[in-house]
């Protein structure tokens, strides 16, 4: 059985119908990417699984049983963590306490196990350990990406929804991003990953869809989907980009 499976997922924003009828699934322990340009619907598809949209029309399974229409909290807790776009950490906040705040669907925990298990996080994300005790408003935008894809795992989660992780980073720093990404993978985590650096995403994913203004144009491996000329051409600037 699929992890999440999406049947004709349509969502709207007032008139505005941002996703028409998708349907796609990720199997336990795959990663999968869903690329597409700016305005595609990327972001909207991960807000209706998160239960931040809701859908229209069609259907939103997590292992067989729907739960679309369910609030975010309750989704949390079922195990979908979702890292939003633009990184959102508290200002206020540092980095350990931020990363603590990701354990809070997890119902009642004593604050020093939530910490210990922080600690482990900065094991994983070692470019922020010196950082650990910093405010939020003072780590860069890949430390603060850190931050974020950090607090998603500190749930636990069976799916992690990641939304453009490399939006605005150095290629240095998305480098190190995707290390990560490949690393949760290895640990068991599914991942859902939506990227416009489509190059960089198919490095890691198992499979591959393309949005296509609400629509989903192509799937396949991403062996498969780089060779196609029409990916290329919306991401990557054509055929410049074949030689790459
Ligand atoms: N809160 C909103 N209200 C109205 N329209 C929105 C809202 N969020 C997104 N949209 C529109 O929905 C479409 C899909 O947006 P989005 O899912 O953010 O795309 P992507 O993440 O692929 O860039 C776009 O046309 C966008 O303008
Ligand atoms: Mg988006």
């Amino acid at each position: 059985m699929s992890l999440i499976a999406l049947e004709a997922l349509t969502v709207r924003y007032g008139e505005i119908e941002a996703v028409h009828g998708i349907s796609l699934a990720v199997e336990p322990g795959e990663v999968v990417t869903l690329l597409g340009a700016n305005g595609a619907g990327k972001s909207t598809t991960l807000r209706a699984i998160s239960g931040l949209a809701e859908p229209a029309s069609g259907d939103i399974l997590f292992e067989g049983r729907s739960i679309a229409g369910l609030g975010p909290e309750a989704i949390v807790k079922l195990g979908i963590a979702h890292v939003p776009e633009g990184r959102r950490v508290f200002p206020g906040l540092t980095a350990r306490e931020n990363i603590m705040l990701g354990a809070a669907n997890r119902g009642r925990m004593a604050r020093r196990a939530i910490a210990e298990e922080a600690d482990e996080m900065f094991e994983l994300f070692s470019d922020i350990k010196p950082f650990a005790d910093a405010l939020g408003w003072t780590l860069s935008g890949g430390q603060q990406q850190m931050v974020a894809v950090a607090r998603g795992l500190m749930a636990k989660p069976r799916l992690l929804l990641l939304d453009e992780p490399s939006l605005g980073l150095a290629p240095v720093i998305v480098q190190k991003v995707f290390s990560i990404i490949a690393e949760i993978r290895r640990r068991g985590t599914t991942v859902l990953l939506v990227e416009q650096n489509a190059r960089m995403a198919l490095s890691v994913a198992d499979r591959g869809y393309v949005l296509e203004t609400g629509r989903l144009a192509l799937s396949g491996k991403p062996e498969e989907l780089w060779r196609n000329d029409d990916v290329r051409d919306a991401y990557l600037g054509g055929k410049a980009a074949k030689a790459v």
